[in-house]
């Protein structure tokens, strides 16, 4: 797991990830946001599969810790549906296709991002081992589903962003996503994004990150470490 480098733009590979595209965009948060999608859907499946039927107070936790991945993902899928991909589609016509499939991925990941929240909702409320069993089916199907498209998305969609978008649009972008957090959602995204990173990646972050985000890191992470550690038993 080594940083690939593009003229003044090294770019992180985490486990799962399909490419590491050159290119003048950094797509340090990008991969940050895949590799917490992948971990915790994996980690969510897996919990949800042993959990007690009698333990509802980790069950709640669990269940709130999927309403905050999926959050996450959201806002993650609406900046690309809102500005990336229309973007692309005026600025690259060619590749209509790959813009059509890449944005058809989201619709059916929205399909089990709503079958996920249902099945944890009841299971929540009322722990049975039929809900168990439908929730895990969800939660696979949008594993599955999310981590296809992500793929597809590092493959494809990374190399047109690379072409035909600028480094001064991406941050523009990286801003707006920060001010939809505000500054609570912040102090959680900031340990989850950095949750669990081989340690060459940990390295790159403590070298470039905004030192304002590793001061809120070295704050918030021994909590959060210790609520994670609950979650996944
Ligand atoms: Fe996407």
């Amino acid at each position: 797991m080594t940083a690939t480098r593009h003229p003044g733009v090294p770019q992180i590979v985490l486990p799962g990830q399909a490419a590491a595209v050159p290119g003048p965009l950094d797509m340090t948060n990008m991969y940050l946001a895949h590799y917490g999608f992948r971990r915790d859907l994996g980690r969510l499946l897996v919990a949800a599969g042993r959990v007690g039927l009698a333990d509802r107070a980790r069950i709640t936790a669990l269940h709130e810790h999927l309403t905050w991945v999926l959050l996450v993902l959201h806002h993650h899928h609406t900046a690309e549906d809102e500005t990336v991909w229309p973007r692309l589609r005026r600025r690259a016509p060619e590749a209509a296709e790959v813009i059509d499939a890449l944005e058809a991925e989201h619709a059916e990941a929205d399909r089990w991002i709503g079958e996920s929240e249902t099945a944890f909702a009841a299971f929540a409320a009322r722990p049975t081992e039929e809900g168990r069993a439908r929730l895990v089916t969800a939660l696979r199907s949008l594993g599955d589903v999310l981590g296809a498209h992500l793929a597809h998305e590092e493959t494809e969609g990374i190399p047109l962003m690379m072409a035909h978008i600028t480094p001064e649009e991406d941050a523009e972008g990286h801003k707006g996503i920060q001010k939809e957090y505000g500054l609570s959602g912040m102090l959680k995204l900031v340990p989850w994004i950095t949750s669990d990173l081989p340690p060459e990646v940990e390295e790159h972050l403590r070298r470039t990150a905004p030192k304002g985000l590793l001061l809120v890191n070295r704050l918030v992470r021994r909590r959060y470490e210790r609520r994670m550690a609950y979650l996944w038993g």
